[in-house]
C-alpha cells in the first residue's frame, strides 16, 4: 500500500518525506486555506519536496474553466496529479487529461456507482472519502470493499486512493480491503508507529543495557 499525506503543510512534508514515509501528497482547497499560502507557490514547494505525484484540485465547476485550471496547475511541475470533482464536467475534463497523458485523481467519491464512472473516465485515481461516509452513519469501508470488487471484476487499472481518513483503524481496514493508496492526516500517518509494548518494551532493554556497562562500538 502506498501512502499520501493529505495536507498542504510543507514543514510536515518534509519531515514525514525525510522518514521516508511519502509516496505523494494529496491537497485541496480548505487543506490550501489552513496552509494561509498562495497555491501556486506552497504546491511547487511541496513538489520539490517529493517524488511521487502531488494532487493539486481545480476549483471551477464547468469543463472549459477546469480544463484551463488544469493547464495552469500541470506548468507548475511534473508530479502534479490533477484533482477532479466527481461530477459529469469533473469526469469529462478526466477522460480529456488522461487522454493527455495526465495524472489524475477524481476526488469527492461517495458510491461505487461514482467509482465505476472515474474509472471509465480512465482516473489514475480514485478517492472514496470514507470518514465523510462513516459520517453518515453508514460504512466507508464497505464502499472501499464495493469499489475494490468492481474495479477486479473488470481489471480497471483506476487506483483505489481510501481518503478522508481519521483513525489508524481506517488506515488498517483499506489496507486489508485492498485500497492501493491511504491519503492521511500527518498526524494519523505518526501514529500508525505507536504500540505501548514497544514502548515498555524499548525501556526495559534500555535499562538493561545501562547496566551491562558496555558501549557498541
Ligand atoms: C482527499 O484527497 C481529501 O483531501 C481528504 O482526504 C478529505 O478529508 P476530510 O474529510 O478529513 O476533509
Amino acid at each position: 500500500m502506498k501512502f499520501f499525506v493529505d495536507t498542504a503543510d510543507v514543514a510536515e512534508i518534509r519531515e514525514l518525506n525525510e522518514y521516508g514515509l511519502l509516496d505523494g501528497v494529496t491537497t485541496n482547497p480548505s487543506l490550501i486555506l489552513k496552509a494561509g499560502r498562495d497555491i501556486k507557490e506552497v504546491t511547487k514547494e511541496i513538489c520539490d519536496i517529493v517524488d511521487g505525484p502531488v494532487s493539486a484540485e481545480v476549483t471551477a465547476v464547468d469543463y472549459a474553466e477546469m480544463m484551463r485550471e488544469a493547464d495552469v496547475l500541470s506548468k507548475i511541475a511534473d508530479n502534479i496529479c490533477i484533482k477532479l470533482p466527481l461530477t459529469l464536467d469533473g469526469l469529462k475534463a478526466c477522460k480529456a487529461l488522461t487522454g493527455d497523458g495526465r495524472q489524475t485523481n477524481v476526488t469527492l467519491c461517495f458510491s461505487a456507482n461514482q467509482a465505476l464512472l472515474a474509472a471509465k473516465a480512465g482516473a489514475t485515481y480514485i478517492s472514496p472519502f470514507i470518514g465523510r461516509i462513516d459520517d453518515m452513519g453508514t460504512d466507508g469501508m464497505e464502499v472501499i470493499s464495493e469499489i475494490r470488487t468492481i474495479y477486479d471484476n473488470y481489471d480497471f487499472q483506476t487506483n483505489i486512493l481510501a481518503a478522508s481518513i481519521r483513525t489508524v483503524n481506517h488506515v488498517k481496514l483499506a489496507a486489508m480491503i485492498g485500497a492501493d493508496v491511504a491519503t492521511v492526516p500527518p498526524a494519523t500517518l505518526k501514529a500508525l508507529v505507536k504500540h505501548p509494548l514497544t514502548d515498555k518494551g524499548l525501556e526495559s532493554f534500555l535499562a538493561d543495557w545501562a547496566k551491562t556497562g558496555q558501549k557498541i562500538g
